[in-house]
């Protein structure tokens, strides 16, 4: 049995023992095929990680701790389907999702992957219907967090592969701008929502799909509401409560963590969008990197040199952030994708076994694409007081393109000065400039960052990148001894939320019982909102 608190293991003290071997340049000075000998590929994904503050004992120390930590033993568990989100009791099985159609994954003795694949029928059937049925022009898909994020990042993403007639929208937040702004360009009669919510008890969710149906009946009646509903739940039978016809109804597993399930009938949206085919693509990048972490020895496993990487720096460095630096706009929502996947898994204080836990847990993550950043935020990852590692993520292919192969020549241009300013920060951030003359001009450098290539953001490189980041996740949760899988951390905002709502809808004074802060602010709202 594997132990639950890291620091606990001999693996770990030796690993804290560890000095910084030098600077990042000097690493490169004494390495002189580093930058060779620090890259790993994993499907189409070529990782370059030489540009971090660590060297080969280190590597190893890292590695010693995930063996000791039976790393390899919970990610067979998970594969396997074995209840490893212990704190509800169920199995983890995002990765039988993806799994090729004649694999077999059992939970309580019925095959997962068999039920996986009836369902993505379901979906591939109406999916094509939808992108065949010229009536309609834009899709808007109603929920948040995990069912809202990774269908929106995916579309977002895969914006060139998408069918021509169809528009995106994503409605998330219980503020009614997010709804109103949607739906004042939108005509009813051409509108599909998808109601997207694993519970189907999502108070931001199910307001603004009573919103929507309200809109819709307004302008078309109540009978309307089949032919523009759909959908995605675990939870069948509110959905069908709702109104949606069952077999528009698309249902998913409770062993389907929400920020895990964009290749379930979550991403339903991204179906339409892209064809049935390309969502098969997007799922079989997935299975690629599954595949490398599961059969890949440590020493070249993507995800697991990575998640040890991230540790070394949480834990032992004291760095308590990582910026996610995409160089290609599709990728704009995928830092948001990513704080959803890694902060609410990873962001966690307490172990498996109940007790605290005794090292940092997981960074706060953060970015936008570059370069734009490079406008804003850079300043502080050169030249701030705290160093944040980053991770850089680029294409030799541009995401766009044109018949017009004038416009072609200026995109090809475009993507050359990107990809030439990508490097250029990794370079700047890892190596700095002195300048004796000016202080203020002076870049120290020794910034770490990991620098992740791939041929050109396809549905598959898509589905590697989430693959690679979940078991990025996993990997280091398992090795600070917490289950990556629940999220008690939201319940007890959601619970005051609701005594509040009555209080200030109320004409009385607040709760007398509240903290005074609380209470004034209540008092505070209640008089101008009497006021409107
Ligand atoms: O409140 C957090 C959370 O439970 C997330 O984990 C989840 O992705 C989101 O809310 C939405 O939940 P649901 O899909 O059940 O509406």
């Amino acid at each position: 049995m594997a132990p639950v608190d890291v620091t606990s293991t001999t693996q770990w003290m030796k690993l804290v023992q560890h000095q910084l071997p030098g600077t990042i340049a000097e690493l490169f000075a004494n390495e002189p095929d580093r930058a060779v000998t620090w890259q790993v590929s994993a499907g189409d994904l070529w990782i370059d990680y030489s540009k971090h503050q660590l060297d080969r004992a280190i590597l190893t120390a890292l590695l010693e701790v995930a063996k000791a930590m039976d790393v390899a033993g919970w990610r067979d568990a998970m594969f396997s389907g074995k209840p490893i989100n212990t704190t509800e009791n169920r199995a983890v099985l995002h990765t039988a999702l993806r799994a090729a159609r004649d694999t077999q994954v059992f939970v309580d003795g019925a095959d997962v992957v068999a039920e996986v694949h009836r369902v993505r029928e379901q979906m591939a059937h109406y999916a094509e219907r939808i992108r065949a049925d010229a009536q309609i022009t834009d899709v808007v898909n109603i929920g948040i967090g995990g069912s809202d994020l990774g269908p929106a990042m995916v579309t977002d993403a895969l914006w060139a592969f998408a069918h021509p007639r169809l528009r995106f929208h994503f409605v998330s937040n219980v503020d009614g701008s997010d709804i109103a702004r949607t739906l004042r360009h939108l005509d009813p009669a051409r509108t599909l929502f998808i109601v997207v919510s694993k519970t189907f008890t999502t108070m931001e969710t199910l307001m603004n799909a009573h919103t929507a149906r309200a809109w819709l009946i307004e302008a078309l009646g109540p009978a309307a509401v089949p032919a523009h509903f759909a959908a995605v739940s675990t939870n069948l039978d509110a959905a069908a409560d709702f109104g949606v016809p069952p077999e528009q109804v698309f249902g998913f597993w409770d062993w389907v963590g929400g920020r895990y399930s964009v290749a379930s009938a979550v991403g339903l949206s991204v179906m339409i969008a892209i064809g049935s085919h390309a969502f098969e693509d997007l799922c079989a990048g997935m299975r690629a990197i599954d595949q490398h972490f599961r059969d890949t020895p440590f020493e070249s496993n993507a995800p697991v040199l990575l998640a040890l990487i991230g540790l070394w720096y949480v834990d032992v460095m004291g760095y308590g952030a990582k910026a996610v630096l995409p160089y290609a706009r599709e990728l704009a929502r995928f830092p948001a994708f990513l704080q959803q996947l890694d902060m609410e898994s990873n962001g966690k204080s307490v172990r498996r076994d109940d007790r605290a836990v005794s090292v940092a847990t997981g960074p706060v993550i953060w970015g936008e694409p570059g370069t734009n950043g490079q406008h804003a935020f850079y300043q502080l990852l050169h030249q701030g007081t705290q160093i944040i590692p980053v991770d850089f993520i680029g294409f030799a292919a541009p995401g766009h393109h044109s018949q017009d192969p004038q416009i072609a020549v200026a995109y090809r241009e475009h993507h050359d000065v990107l990809v030439a300013n990508m490097l250029a920060q990794a370079e700047a951030l890892a190596f700095g400039r002195l300048r004796p003359d000016s202080p203020h001009r002076s870049f120290a450098g020794d910034r770490p960052s990991t620098l992740i290539l791939a041929p050109a953001l396809t549905p598959g490189v898509l589905g590697q990148l989430i693959a690679l980041y979940e078991h990025v996740v996993f990997v280091q949760g398992v090795i600070w001894g917490i289950n990556s899988f629940d999220q008690w951390g939201v319940e007890l905002g959601k619970e005051l939320a609701a005594g509040i709502l009555t209080e200030v809808c109320d004409p009385g004074e607040a709760d007398s019982d509240r903290d005074s802060s609380t209470a004034a602010a209540i008092n505070w709202y209640r008089r101008y909102r009497a006021a409107d």
